[in-house]
């Protein structure tokens, strides 16, 4: 249960960085087709802000306590932040596509955790939302072709 819980925090703090990153991207995309990747980067970060704050309430559910604050999301967070510059579209997929991969890879470790647990709460939120990945990686995918 605690390297659980230990990763939990770990993606809440991916999430709320990753809050960040997207609306970046969302501000500084540029270039072929940019409204609609300005539009679907909203899209994007509006998902992982609902899964930030569901992450968080499972938390409290099973007893403990997400972190809140941004010090403690930048000392454990494994997301790299960008600079406020210009972004030509296919970059922005490229950051998307290796972002959610690596979100989908991280919840999916927890997902196989809290199933040893037979924490199912947990398990069932967490499938929900890699299958929410998985279509927007097939979105990203399609667009990168
Ligand atoms: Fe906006």
């Amino acid at each position: 249960m605690e390297k659980q819980v230990k990763l939990m925090n770990q993606y809440v703090a991916d999430l709320a960085v990753l809050n960040v990153k997207f609306h970046n991207l969302h501000w500084n995309v540029a270039g072929e087709r940019f409204e609609q990747v300005h539009v679907y980067v909203e899209k994007l970060y509006d998902i992982l802000f609902e899964n930030y704050d569901e992450v968080a309430e499972r938390l409290k559910m099973i007893g403990e306590y997400p972190l809140a604050s941004l010090r403690s999301y930048l000392e454990v967070t494994s997301v790299e932040e960008i600079d406020s510059k210009d972004y030509k579209t296919p970059e922005v997929y490229e950051i998307l596509k290796e972002e959610l991969t690596n979100l989908r890879a991280l919840a999916t470790e927890i997902r196989n955790l809290a199933d040893d647990e037979n924490d199912f709460g947990t398990v069932a939120m967490l499938e929900d939302q890699i299958g929410g990945y998985d279509k927007e990686l097939y979105f990203i995918s399609q667009a990168l072709k």
